[in-house]
């Protein structure tokens, strides 16, 4: 690991030091979120279609996870001050992640496996299902909350998914929140990372 005066690199590799460094640039001449996740979009693409810059160790499952069900949220890089983080999470095969929110833009897109993805939209306290799709290798999307923030994916591959986040917040460590789908009760929930500590 490589901790600079801004950015703690878990995974320091030219590739995601140059990713990383593309994405800070497109975020500073971008006048909007939409119109940074645009900007990032190709090399993002990039990453997900890169089959050897992601270390096995970052793609294991992790049965004492703060997500449950074996997920594992590794950390790769973090900004020191919580505006940026990229990480992959890890979800065995038949796992699912709690219902869960956010809180910050980015891009999510699936390296391997396939997942089921349900997204919920909040009405009146209550969850309503409102999507449902499959994503496969190479798939990716925009988050841009509110729209869409809440949601819970479930691997349907027989070998364990690996998706990558980059996201506007240190993800792991900031509180947000897990849903109960039937009553659309939320709870304070912190997934943590397994690799590194929150801050
Ligand atoms: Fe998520």
């Amino acid at each position: 690991m490589t901790t600079d005066s801004a950015d703690e690199y878990v995974l320091d590799t030219p590739t995601v030091r140059a990713f990383v460094a593309s994405v800070r640039a497109a975020i500073a001449s971008a006048a909007s979120p939409a119109q940074a996740c645009d900007a990032i979009r190709p090399g993002f693409a990039e990453l997900l279609a890169d089959p050897d810059w992601l270390a096995s160790e970052y793609a294991r499952d992790a049965p004492e996870s703060g997500m449950g069900g074996g997920i594992g949220q590794w950390a790769l890089y973090r900004a020191e001050d919580g505006s940026l983080s990229l990480f992959s999470l890890v979800v065995p095969s038949g796992s699912e992640t709690p219902v869960h929110d956010h809180l910050a833009w980015g891009l999510v897109g699936l390296y391997r496996g396939t997942q089921d993805e349900e997204i919920f939209a909040r009405e009146r306290g209550a969850l309503r299902l409102s999507e449902r799709r499959a994503l496969g290798p190479g798939d990716f999307y925009a988050l841009i909350p509110p729209a869409d923030d809440i949601h819970r994916v479930r691997t349907t591959s027989a070998e364990t998914s690996v998706s990558i986040h980059l996201l506007t917040n240190d993800t792991g460590c900031v509180w947000r929140h897990a849903y109960d789908p039937a009553s659309g009760e939320e709870r304070p929930f912190r997934s943590g990372y397994v690799n590194v500590d929150c801050r």
